[in-house]
């Protein structure tokens, strides 16, 4: 078969510092543009004989057109064998769930996460690893540089594979091997929980659930293993087919996109346990019966009832959060006195310490819960872990975390997007808080005064790399935190994201309105950084 050495003019899409290329699908329709990306991965990795790659993405727009691209490549560039989920489709835990099960050398995701999609929506395409986790900062940092500078690519002359039966076959002289997508997933699941407990559980009449996939790519694994596996009722995974733009939705598991959900949890028909997860199926929200349970809480939750689940019944090795993420789980980790670590806001950093063994359990506030089962975020597998607990502890959500603040102490916490500011003023108000950060100690701000502030910078305990300006932290002298940093991931113009938590150990203060309970703090940020006023804007737009 013939392999072509197409001339390119290089492109330098990705921001450096992010673990891939998210752009429009505009963007990645240009000539050469998805190749480009594709060969200076290829040309970085490099690519030795017998080598497997694994494929596949969410589904949306443009998921299929590239995947006959990459595997063209994978063909042109040497790999001996592709596999590729059934449809294109493979959520991002699945994928590195596969690239660890058929010990791969990497995989190729297709998915720009939880931003929209279709022909006017984002795509993306990042790089994992043989541990399963997304590429480390040196490797994508030369995958950027080499984007950059290359002037060719190689591609194999040939049609569109078929990416609809599960099959194998060659493509030039790789093999292909088009497998079912949930499988493997599906399996591990089962080896890490208690499916027996769980499926008593979603038998009993009184338990209903309901698990909004949100058009995207969990609909096929939560159908089969919520409904086929544990027997739950028809119907109880809803949204459940995936489709290219996400059913014109923005599949974001957060009160604000998963409505749909939101509105049955609070019906007149008593939902016990509601979840969604987001496009690429990482991200997941959980709630209780009227109850919303913050990402944080959720953490510090599954960290202290791990013992109640096979895979961790004997214990953590420790935790980690991203810096920005509340202090719950700290607390949780104090208590069973495990190490807990702070990391920079991405899953990336989360890696090392998982494949280093000194942590099992991971989170972020933004909707992302993990365990080194894998090394993504897992949306489905979080849902399934606070089924176990719930049908072992026998107790609604609500109340489970509940119980957890009164023994723990509550966290609130909030962040607060202002989205598509322009880039230079919003870079500015940052550049201007870091240089007064050295003189806010002991000044006060309405009712809150500055004990400590800095800018988070974080030195991995396993690889000795550094990372610096992580987002600023500013302490005060009632224990609350408020943090402030720009968004790595979004495609157009910044978002400034402002963080805040405060613990509350009172009982009788418990129930208040987390936006109420944060207010001093929330108020002496923009006292301090005049973010509404700098950025033109009453309030932020989007508040979780
Ligand atoms: C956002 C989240 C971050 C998450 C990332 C990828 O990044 O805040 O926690 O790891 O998406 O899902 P950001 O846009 O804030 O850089
Ligand atoms: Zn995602």
């Amino acid at each position: 078969m013939n392999i072509l050495s197409i001339d390119t003019r290089p492109f330098t899409g990705q921001k450096p510092g992010t673990s891939g290329l998210r752009k429009t699908v505009r963007e990645f329709q240009q000539p050469h543009y998805l190749e480009n990306f594709v060969q200076a991965v290829f040309d970085t990795v490099g690519i030795k004989a017998g080598q497997t790659l694994v494929l596949g993405g969410d589904g949306r727009f443009h998921n299929r057109a590239a995947i006959q691209v990459i595997a063209r490549m994978a063909a042109a560039n040497g790999v001996a064998r592709l596999l590729v989920g059934r449809g294109g489709i493979l959520s991002t835990p699945a994928a590195s769930c596969v690239i660890r099960k058929h010990g791969a050398m990497g995989g190729i995701i297709l998915s720009a996460s939880h931003n929209p999609g279709g022909p006017e929506g984002d795509f993306g395409i990042k790089y994992n690893g043989s541990n399963g986790g997304p590429a480390p900062e040196a490797v994508t940092n030369a995958i950027y540089k080499a984007s950059g500078t290359i002037a060719q690519y190689r591609i194999i002359e040939s049609g569109d594979i078929d990416l609809d039966t599960e099959a194998e076959f060659t493509l030039g002289e790789m093999q292909v091997q088009v497998i079912d997508p949930v499988a493997d997933y599906a399996g591990l699941m089962e080896s890490l929980f208690d499916f027996e407990a769980m499926a008593a559980l979603v038998a009993r009449p009184k338990f209903t659930m309901c698990f909004d996939a949100m058009h995207a790519v969990t609909g096929p694994y939560a159908v089969e293993i919520l409904e086929k596996r544990l027997g739950a009722p028809e119907g109880t995974v809803i949204n459940a087919e995936p489709s290219e733009d996400f059913g014109g939705g923005h599949p974001d598991p957060n009160l604000v996109h998963a409505h749909e959900l939101v509105e049955l949890m609070n019906g007149d028909e008593p939902v016990a346990f509601g979840a969604a997860s987001d496009g690429d199926g990482d991200r997941n929200m959980v709630l209780g019966q009227g109850f919303y349970i913050n990402p944080c809480d959720s953490l510090a939750v599954l960290a202290a009832n791990a013992t109640l689940v096979p895979a961790y019944r004997n214990g953590l090795a420790g935790v980690a959060r991203s810096m920005p993420t509340s202090r719950a789980v700290d607390r949780v980790a104090e208590g069973l006195e495990i190490p807990c670590f702070e990391t920079p806001t991405g899953w990336k950093y989360f890696g090392n310490l998982m494949d280093a063994g000194k942590i099992t359990l991971c989170g972020e506030e933004s909707f992302g819960t993990g365990s080194d089962h894998v090394r993504e975020k897992d949306g489905l597998w979080a849902v399934l872990f606070w089924l176990n607990v719930i049908a072992e502890r026998d107790q609604p959500p609500q109340a489970i975390v509940r119980d957890h603040w009164e023994r723990y102490g509550r966290d609130y916490f909030t962040r607060h997007d202002y989205e598509n500011l322009e880039s230079l003023p919003a870079q500015q108000l940052l550049a201007d808080l870091r240089a007064r950060l050295d003189s806010l100690p002991g000044q006060t701000f309405g009712e809150l005064t500055v004990d400590a502030a800095d800018d988070f910078a974080y030195r991995d305990p396993v690889d000795a790399s550094e990372a610096q300006q992580q987002g600023v932290r500013i302490f005060f002298d009632d224990g609350s935190r408020a943090v402030v940093r720009l968004s790595g991931t979004g495609t157009g113009g910044a978002t400034l994201r402002a963080y805040f938590d405060a613990f509350e150990t009172d009982p009788a203060r418990m129930s208040l309105g987390t936006q109420k309970a944060l207010e001093p703090c929330i108020e002496a940020l923009d006292a301090i950084a005049g973010i509404r006023e700098r950025c033109g804007r009453d309030g932020p737009d989007v508040i979780t």
